[in-house]
C-alpha cells in the first residue's frame, strides 16, 4: 500500500437509537462523507432497560431524519454485534465519542469487537454541540415537560408528541415510567 493510500471500506454504525438523536444524526451525516456506504444498524433488544419506542418506530425515524443522505441504508440486529457485522461484511464499525466516560467503555468494547469479528472501530469525536446529549436525556426533560426540539430531528420529536399523547396521564413522565 502507497503512502497515503486510503481504502474506502463499507461502515456500520450501530446503537439502541431510543431515540435517535441529533448527536447521532451528527455522526451518520460525518461517516458519510467518509466512507462509501453507512448501515446505521438498531440493536432489536438494547441490554439496558426497555426501549421507550419499538424496532418499527427507532428504524423509521432513522430513515426519516437521513433520506437526505444517499448512501445510508438502516436495518437491524440481534445478538452479538462481532456475529452481524461478519455476516453483512463491513469493514468498518463506527461509533461516537461525547465525553471521556465513552471512551473507557468503548475501548474495550472496539477491542472486544475486533477479537471477534477482526472489524476495527473507527472513532468520531461529538461535536461540541452535541456532547451533552443522550437518548436517555432527551426523554426524560421531554417527559417532564421541556423543549428538546434542539436535540433531535424534527421527525424523532413528531414521534415522541404522538407517543407522549398516546400515554395515559399517569404513564406520561419520565418518573411514572416502568424501569
Ligand atoms: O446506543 P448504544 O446503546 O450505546 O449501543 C450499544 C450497542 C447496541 C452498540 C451495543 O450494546 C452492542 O453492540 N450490542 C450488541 C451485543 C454485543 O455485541 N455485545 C458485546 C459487545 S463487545
Amino acid at each position: 500500500m502507497k503512502n497515503g493510500t486510503v481504502h474506502a471500506a463499507a461502515a456500520i454504525y450501530p446503537g439502541s437509537f431510543d431515540p435517535m438523536t441529533m448527536g447521532h444524526l451528527d455522526v451518520i451525516e460525518r461517516a458519510a462523507a467518509i466512507f462509501p456506504r453507512i448501515t446505521v444498524a438498531v440493536v432489536v433488544n438494547p441490554q439496558k432497560r426497555e426501549p421507550l419506542f419499538t424496532l418499527e418506530e427507532r428504524k423509521q425515524m432513522i430513515v426519516a431524519a437521513t433520506n437526505h443522505l444517499g448512501n445510508v441504508e438502516v436495518t437491524d440486529f440481534r445478538g452479538l454485534l462481532a456475529n452481524f457485522v461478519k455476516l453483512v461484511g463491513v469493514g468498518v464499525i463506527v461509533k461516537g465519542l461525547r465525553v471521556v466516560s465513552d471512551f473507557e467503555s468503548e475501548m474495550s468494547t472496539a477491542l472486544m469487537n475486533r477479537s471477534l469479528s477482526g472489524v476495527d472501530t473507527v472513532f468520531l469525536p461529538s461535536d461540541p454541540r452535541y456532547s451533552f446529549i443522550s437518548s436517555s436525556l432527551v426523554k426524560e426533560v421531554f417527559f417532564l415537560g421541556g423543549e428538546i426540539e434542539h436535540y433531535v430531528p424534527d421527525a424523532v420529536l413528531q414521534v415522541m408528541r404522538a407517543k407522549r399523547a398516546s400515554l395515559r396521564p399517569t404513564e406520561r413522565t419520565e418518573e411514572n415510567r416502568p424501569s
